[in-house]
């Protein structure tokens, strides 16, 4: 379906949320700043970018990944490359229920995340597309067979066994199941959890002892997806509630606790502290109601879960519209003391093209510091690198795409993490721009 004029076009296909035509390699990066010495691996980053307009919505595009390579100090190169799943070189319908049921035929369009010398483009309804670190698509990983679900596109790595904790939810039964990779890449544990009905589960959380499930009201229709309309949405009577099971337990060990009705696509992080579990989330009050352009903000917000009494206590923890909670990787399942996220700027208009900021929130003690790009950039989510494995929790920088409407470009953005207010460290300018899109990962160098 091609729009006769660019005014026809759908959000996701104008501005900077259209998709770039074609594949570049860039070396030789121009570079405002001084990029830290020492500083070696790969920034890399997930994006819809549908090669033809037949998407449906912004979420089935084709994964396209950009990635920026540095050496000691050095940015290297810049490439980005679609990820060749079998739905992009079949030319499939992401729509089509056939599709969403065949595991390859990945979007491959939303996170990639590093694991076991692998590095992975993942999307919630499909099996993995393991890249290179010259981002070629190598084959999409069904675990010798033994992968019988979808693979989510959140994985939780615990940065003190490097086991890889994850699930798989289904449209059909079993709709939602549980998994560890060990930290060799193998599969070591699969079980099913019993949940109501097909719900989304984007994203889920660990502990040091604890896997984290949020089973909320949005759900699948199949009838729908069979008619071909959008198959999800806000189902107010399904209920919303937490599961904490302990790492590598069966159904028979959750403990479900009910929360107030809402919708969590990211979780900051969560942790155990005095016996019980406390979780970190941006919370939505309400997701795709009326249509997928109805949804409530994110605003931070605690739930505390008490596992002797079975008590649950939700708090508030901030009034700032927010999109893509991270932490540093070294603490997640851990107690976390910053959180970093992609925020609304104050007084920004222009709803999904609006501008935006950094904030860094120190929940240590209750303040943000807000890095302002100016009234003509938006964000992308910036990850967190430590200066060295062992440094403090702001020891490092946050990195992340930022795009410039005013120039039509897109640059690398460094930040310092005890400083994020400050100029940034360098800024690293892009041949071209990044189109917004959903997460990324650093990749470190093999030690
Ligand atoms: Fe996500």
């Amino acid at each position: 379906m091609t729009a006769a004029t660019t005014d026809e076009k759908p959000w996701y296909m104008r501005g900077n949320y259209a998709p770039v035509e074609d594949e570049i390699t860039a070396t030789d990066l121009a570079v405002t700043g001084e990029i830290p010495r020492g500083l070696s691996g790969l920034y890399v980053r997930n994006t819809p970018n549908p090669r033809d307009e037949g998407s449906s919505h912004w979420f089935f595009g084709d994964g396209m990944v950009h990635g920026v390579r540095f050496d000691d100090g050095r940015a290297s190169w810049y490439r980005n490359r679609w990820v060749k799943t079998k739905k992009l070189e079949q030319e499939l319908d992401a729509m089509d229920p056939a599709v969403m049921m065949d595991r390859y035929a990945s979007a491959a369009n939303t996170h990639i995340f590093p694991h076991a010398g692998k590095i992975l483009a993942l999307e919630e309804g499909h099996f993995p597309y393991e890249l290179s670190g010259e981002l070629e698509t190598k084959g999409c990983l069904d675990y010798g067979g033994k992968l019988q679900t979808a693979f989510t596109a959140h994985p939780k790595l615990c940065p003190e066994t490097n086991e890889l904790h994850l699930f798989g939810y289904g449209q059909l039964p079993p709709f939602l199941t549980y998994h560890v990779l060990d930290a060799k890449g193998e599969l070591v544990h699969s079980a099913e959890i019993e949940v109501p009905g097909p719900t989304m589960m984007h994203d889920f959380m660990i502990t040091r002892d604890h896997a984290i499930f949020m089973d909320l009201p949005v759900t699948f229709d199949l009838q729908k997806a069979l008619a071909g309309d959008i198959p999800i949405g806000w189902d107010e009577s399904y209920g919303s509630r937490i599961g904490v099971l302990p790492r590598f337990g069966t159904n028979e060990d959750i403990q479900w606790f009910e929360v107030e009705n809402c919708y969590v696509f990211h979780p900051l992080n969560a942790f155990v502290q005095d016996g019980k579990v406390v979780c970190d989330v941006g919370r939505h009050a309400y997701m795709w109601r009326d249509s997928m352009e109805d949804f409530a903000p994110s605003y931070m917000h605690r739930w505390t879960f008490d596992l002797a009494t079975g008590g649950v206590k939700e708090e508030p923890l901030d009034d700032l519209s927010h999109g893509f909670p991270r932490v540093d990787e070294r603490v997640v399942g851990l107690r976390h003391r910053y959180g970093w996220v992609v925020g609304e700027r104050a007084g920004a208009e222009g709803g999904m093209s609006a501008p935006s900021v950094i904030t860094r929130y120190d929940l240590e003690t209750g303040t943000t510091a807000t890095h302002d790009f100016g009234p003509t950039s938006q964000a992308g989510e910036f990850v967190f690198v430590p200066r060295t494995e062992g440094a403090a929790e702001d020891d490092g920088w946050a990195m992340g795409y930022v795009y410039d409407q005013a120039r039509d470009a897109s640059d690398l953005v460094i930040l310092d993490g005890a400083q994020p207010e400050a100029e940034p460290v360098a800024v690293v300018h892009l041949p071209r721009r990044v189109p917004h899109g959903f997460h990324g990962s650093w990749v470190p160098d093999p030690a």
